[in-house]
């Protein structure tokens, strides 16, 4: 047989499938769901899509209060919380965004939208007195900012009594929290903006590297310090200077 007679039985088969609607159908489901099933399937029995990364863990309680507060005053509007692995962003913000760092987001805060600069970083950059600055007045230390001010924040305290509410909300949708870290959640609010509390010691073996001091620097916990306390640790649980990707997995 030749060349040209081979490509003609094929192309009579081939037309065949293209007369016949059914069979279109039917071949083209076929063909679409074996890439459907090679993707999704491996999800099914993998236990964990995410690389487990030495230092990320749960956030504590005051820094959870902070989260709330973050989403309800719609920071995510203008801030992303994902530093994409490109050059410009890793040189701009620092190392990119790690998987493992926003296993413990309910709801994640990656977002695209960026009127600011994505925050995922942003601990550590800042000293606490700017954070506070910069919150109850932008435009007093960057005065070319168009962030509005959030200085009612001093004036509101933050709900306590809550907190064992809603760190035990995390553990239903998977964050590891346990019953003492449930129990505790209250007096866990209070310890971490005083550091002289009786309660220091269990609190740092609580939520490792956890930073505990009066962030905004008046009396009480308000919803600033809770604040000024998450953006604090954002992306400061991972030591990149040690840390290596698991190119195993
Ligand atoms: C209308 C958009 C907008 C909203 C809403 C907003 N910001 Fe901003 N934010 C900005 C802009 C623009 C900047 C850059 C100028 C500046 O530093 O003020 C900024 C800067 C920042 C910075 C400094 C980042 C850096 O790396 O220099 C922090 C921290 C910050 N915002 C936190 C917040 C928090 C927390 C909230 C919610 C309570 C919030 N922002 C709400 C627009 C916004």
């Amino acid at each position: 047989m030749s060349d040209t007679q081979e490509n003609k039985g094929f192309l009579a088969k081939h037309g065949m499938l293209e007369r016949s609607p059914t069979l279109l159908f039917v071949a083209s489901l076929v063909v679409v769901s074996i890439g459907g099933i090679v993707e999704i399937a491996p999800l099914f029995y993998l236990e964990n899509t995410i690389e487990e990364v030495e230092g990320v863990r749960p956030y504590s309680p005051l820094e959870l209060a902070g989260r709330d507060i973050y989403v309800r005053e719609g920071c995510y509007v203008c801030h992303s919380q994902m530093i994409r692995p490109m050059r410009d962003e890793v040189e701009r913000y620092g190392h990119y965004s790690l998987a493992a760092e926003s296993m413990y987001d309910h709801p994640f805060q990656w977002g695209s939208k960026r009127t600011g600069p994505d925050l995922a970083r942003v601990g550590g950059k800042y000293s606490d007195a700017w954070q506070v600055d910069h919150l109850i007045d932008p435009q007093s230390v960057v005065p070319e900012s168009i962030m509005p001010g959030y200085g009612y924040l001093m004036d509101v305290e933050v709900n306590a009594e809550y907190a064992a509410d809603v760190v035990a909300t995390h553990r239903i949708v998977g964050v590891p929290y346990t019953d003492e870290m449930i129990a505790a959640a209250e007096s866990d609010v209070l310890a971490q903006i005083d550091p002289y509390s009786d309660s220091y010691d269990a609190l740092m073996e609580r939520y490792p590297g956890a930073q505990v001091r009066n962030f905004d620097g008046a009396p009480g916990v308000s919803e600033m310090d809770a604040l000024v306390a998450y953006l604090q640790m954002l992306g400061t649980t991972v030591d990149f200077s040690t840390f290596t990707p698991d190119a195993s997995r």
